[in-house]
């Protein structure tokens, strides 16, 4: 077909069909390296300062591997507002408290996009609220009803007791995990352990469901989730120079695969629960879901219409976004608590002195635990496992010492000012909607384990808290966990 088109038009004789076509390809690249050096600001503004960048490229090489650590870097020279090109897309860098607030709450609803990425097109099959493009009604909706949803079986009352249905199921799992790491002989990694009881957390408020330690399927959609974060972080070549997207990569066959997986997992949860679905007896969020779509009772007042499929396929952003965050923060604060001994038997003094001996901790005794508060605060502020909340000299004055009673007041209590500087849960319209869920759960997990348990490592083992760069950064592996019962 393309060869009888060629031959209708009228070509001098000199130029061959393969000659036409190098021809071709290189007036596209001219036009694109053109077009990629084209100022794109409007008539009488200037672009934002920022470092010189290739062409096709743009700055990709300077981000490197920690593209954190190189932006603060380039802050440094290029201030609180610059621009860098990642391949052929400007991306502005903002830097700073003041600056960072201006944006997100000020002109929050300037900033609350997110880059039409191809590698996020495909997440959930381009439904995902958290990732997709789409930040306008059906954005907006969608995240209301995640909200909603998560609110009525996490945080509200639980009908069966006294507190809430989160506390319920943080107190299940924190005691299956303590019997897990008593079953363990002598050094471990505990990270496997910790990621399946938060996941069966999230599965609970999710499908009302919990798995096993050992199910093997539950394990493989964790262990996945890893993967997921590290694509997601660093993006991929094809995300900034769009003809890639055209040329086969396993890394993209790889990222579609593990979308897959998680996608047939919860889909596999939704048709047994469609199957089970009882009008009047909303068992847990993925019920409350189909409830909406058989109701359409969805925000009336907007008149936003959404999809059967965008309303279920809510849970898996819910899902996913549930479970890798608060079991960083969990792993990260069992990383601090066994390089720093003293830190551990403060706050196990703490807890004696508030809770005693005869009961586990509450949610309610938070306000009476500050000295355990400002631990969190501080293993937030120093990991900052969430890659772009670095801590700041500026605000911090020693932010590479790990201190919990910088959050302190004279007076003992948490000191709030300097606490909202942590801003680990992101800013304005893109605000997580698990902060409360997330700051209860790394609560009662952490103030559970330490009552009931001592961690420590064999003396002379070095605990290593670099952070390996991903959509939630990790610390290496580490595998010379020790765990007792307390007396
Ligand atoms: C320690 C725990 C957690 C941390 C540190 C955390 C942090 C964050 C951050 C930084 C964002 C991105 C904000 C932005 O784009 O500007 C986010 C978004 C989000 N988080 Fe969390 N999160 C945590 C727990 C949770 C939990 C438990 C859930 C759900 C059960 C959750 C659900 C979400 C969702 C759905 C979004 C996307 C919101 C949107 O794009 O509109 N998070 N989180």
């Amino acid at each position: 077909m393309a060869a009888s088109v060629l031959s209708m038009l009228a070509f001098p004789e000199s130029f061959t069909v393969t000659e036409l076509l190098m021809a071709s390809a290189v007036f596209c690249l001219v036009f694109w390296i053109i077009e990629s050096y084209t100022q794109r600001v409007p008539k009488g503004l200037k672009s934002p300062p920022g470092p010189w960048a290739w062409p096709l490229i743009g700055n990709i090489l300077t981000l490197g591997k920690n593209p954190h650590m190189a932006l603060a870097q380039l802050r440094e020279k290029y201030g609180d507002v610059m621009q860098i090109q990642i391949g052929s897309t400007p991306v502005l860098v903002l830097s700073g408290l003041e600056t960072i607030r201006q944006a997100l709450v000020k002109q929050g609803d300037d900033f609350k996009g997110r880059p039409d990425l191809y590698t996020f097109s495909l997440i959930t099959n381009g439904h995902s609220f958290t990732f997709s493009a789409d930040s306008g009604e059906v954005w907006a909706a969608q995240r209301k009803l995640a909200q909603s949803a998560l609110k009525t079986f996490s945080v509200s009352s639980s009908p069966s007791s006294s507190s809430c249905y989160l506390e319920e199921h943080v107190h299940k799992e924190a005691e299956y995990l303590i019997q897990k790491f008593l079953e363990q002989k002598g050094h471990f990694d505990p990270f496997r352990y910790v990621v399946m009881s938060v996941a069966n957390v999230i599965c609970a408020i999710c499908f009302g469901k919990r798995y096993d330690h050992e199910n093997q399927e539950l394990l493989s959609i964790v262990t996945l989730s890893n993967k997921f974060g590290e694509v997601v972080a660093s993006g991929n070549p094809a995300d900034f120079i769009p003809v890639l997207q055209y040329l086969p990569s396993s890394k993209i066959a790889a990222f579609k695969d593990l979308n897959e997986k998680i996608t047939n997992f919860t889909q596999k949860l939704v048709k047994e629960h469609y199957k089970k679905f009882e009008k009047g007896c909303i068992r847990d969020i993925t019920d409350s879901l189909i409830e909406q779509c058989q109701e359409k009772k969805l925000d009336e007042n907007a008149n936003v219409l959404m999809s059967e499929k965008k309303i279920v396929n809510t849970i898996i952003d819910v899902f996913g976004a549930g479970f890798d965050t608060v079991t960083t923060a969990i792993s990260w604060s069992l990383m601090y608590l066994v390089a720093k001994p003293e830190i551990q038997k403060m706050i196990q003094e703490e807890l004696d002195m508030v809770i005693g001996r005869e009961r586990l901790p509450k949610l309610s005794d938070k306000p009476q635990l500050p000295y355990m508060e400002a631990f969190i605060l501080e293993t937030f502020r120093h990991s900052s496992f969430l890659p772009f909340t670095i801590p700041h000299r500026k605000i911090w004055g020693d932010p590479s010492v790990f201190r919990p009673e910088r959050f302190l007041s004279a007076d003992g209590t948490i000191n709030k000012a300097l606490s909202e500087k942590v801003i680990m849960f992101g800013l304005g319209k893109r605000k997580c909607i698990g902060e409360t869920i997330g700051r209860w759960e790394v609560f009662l997990f952490l103030a559970i384990l330490l009552h009931q348990m001592e961690f420590s490592v064999p003396s002379g083992v070095k605990v290593d808290l670099t952070p390996i760069y991903g959509l939630t950064m990790k610390h290496a592996p580490c595998e010379h966990f020790q765990a007792k019962l307390r007396s």
